[in-house]
């Protein structure tokens, strides 16, 4: 499996603990900033994590900012992205198994580094179910073809 990762301003901290994470399970990963501590704009960071993902050249995305809301609604926008804004370990599980989730957004102003390793960690080794979730997440991809 290959990551894409990035940040704002507001999750540089949790972002550098998730590469670090990576690193400890071999999972390859590309870092996409920031690398400023000046303030940018979560859209310039979540689109690119979002078209890597979607034309393959990564399986997941992970995004971070200080509330994880502003990388969720941008990464959503780009057709094929299903990001879950998640801050508990039971949803990881779950977004995984039943929404077959290809970005994960969080904040670091909402959890701690352990909270958000743990997180991820679940994330990225949960398959999804398939079954009943499959014709489920095939309703979403077949309107999102479908409309705008
Ligand atoms: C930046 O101040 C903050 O708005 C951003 O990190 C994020 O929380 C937006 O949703």
């Amino acid at each position: 499996m290959k990551v894409a990762i990035a940040s704002d301003h507001g999750g540089i901290n949790i972002r550098k603990e998730l590469i670090s994470l990576m690193e400890e399970m071999n999972i390859e990963y590309v870092d996409l900033g920031c690398e400023c501590n000046a303030s940018v704009d979560y859209l310039d960071y979540a689109i690119p994590v979002a078209e890597k993902v979607v034309n393959g050249e990564v399986d997941r995305g992970i995004l971070v900012c200080g509330t994880g809301i502003g990388m969720s609604i941008a990464a959503n926008k780009v057709k094929g992205i299903r990001c879950a804004l998640v801050h508990d370990t039971f949803s990881a599980k779950a977004t995984r198994k039943h929404n077959n989730t290809n970005v994960l957004a969080m904040g670091e102003r909402v959890i701690g580094p352990g909270l958000a390793r743990d997180i991820a960690e679940i994330w990225l080794t949960t398959p999804f179910e398939g079954g009943r979730h499959t014709k489920r997440v095939n309703k979403v991809t077949a309107y999102e073809a479908t409309h705008g």
